[in-house]
């Protein structure tokens, strides 16, 4: 694509009150980059990783579990306060995976389809459905979806920050950000919302200690307080482990897009143990 003037936007949603105005918009021209690092779309990209096929986001847990009911091959993830999804919640059927991106195991997700609800980062992703293209953001393969983004050039580019229960996440704010930065020479010419600027303004204050930022963010103290999803927080902040772009498909399921390298397994190295509950 050929790199005009001045027809560009870029903007960033910093919080779920925006989904419903979001929603109604016309996203035919548009690329959104759903960003949930705590930890929807981390998760996502961790579990295409390690070779699961695709994933189907579900904004309802009886959605999810109505799939399982039709396809009893399919395997269940998401949380509620954070925590796996189990029985008494669903009526009876037991959620194979929380949300913890370390619990997405080679040997546990590979060939399988997985259906995921989760507080935020999926009713996200359905609000995005009808983008031009709709791409998982996360730290861990940032470059790959840089590098995507210059080689689309998208005239309009949103980031959705998934949040946290109503509210803006210093994390996704933060990813945001870094996309801002790097992307900055190809949108600064065309329509900035002010939104993009804070996200890029903020970025450079806090890149240096990452996993020191989220001592501060609301879902990153829930997570660290909580022995066995403390893992979780450094595991989500970790940049360019995946060389890899996904994106959410025309008939609702998220995929891997392109490689930019060989495809790697994310690094669980030196992680602490994935959360059994
Ligand atoms: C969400 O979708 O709101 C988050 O991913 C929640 C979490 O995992 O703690």
């Amino acid at each position: 694509m050929v790199d005009g003037p001045m027809t560009r936007s870029i903007e960033v949603l910093f919080s779920p009150a925006e989904f419903s105005a979001l929603a109604g918009r016309d996203l035919s021209r548009t690329t959104c980059v759903v960003l949930d690092i705590l930890r929807a779309t981390t998760s996502m990209m961790t579990a295409l990783a390690n070779g699961a096929e695709a994933i189907i986001p579900v904004g309802e847990i009886p959605e999810a579990v109505a799939i399982k009911q039709q396809h009893p091959d399919v395997l269940l993830a998401g949380e509620r306060n954070g925590l796996r999804i189990c029985a008494d919640q669903t009526g009876g059927v037991e959620f194979d995976f929380g949300n913890s991106p370390r619990e997405f195991l080679p040997e546990k997700v590979r060939g399988k389809t997985i259906v995921m609800t989760t507080t935020n980062g999926t009713r996200a992703l359905r609000v995005c459905a009808q983008a031009e293209s709709v791409l998982i953001g996360s730290f861990l393969n940032l470059r790959a979806t840089i590098n995507w983004i210059r080689r689309e050039l998208p005239a309009n580019l949103i980031l959705v920050c998934s949040g946290t229960i109503d509210q803006a996440a210093l994390e996704d704010t933060l990813a945001a950000g870094a996309l801002c930065e790097r992307l900055w020479p190809h949108y600064a010419s065309g329509q900035v919302a002010d939104s993009a600027e804070i996200a890029r303004r903020i970025y450079p204050l806090l890149q240096t200690d990452l996993p020191g930022a989220m001592k501060h963010s609301r879902n990153g103290q829930r997570l660290l307080n909580h022995p066995e999803l403390r893992g979780d927080v450094h595991f989500c902040v970790q940049r360019e482990t995946l060389g890899f772009v996904a994106g959410l498909q025309k008939d609702g399921t998220v995929r891997k897009l392109a490689c930019e390298t060989p495809a790697s397994s994310s690094d669980t190295s030196g992680m602490d143990a994935p959360p059994s509950a």
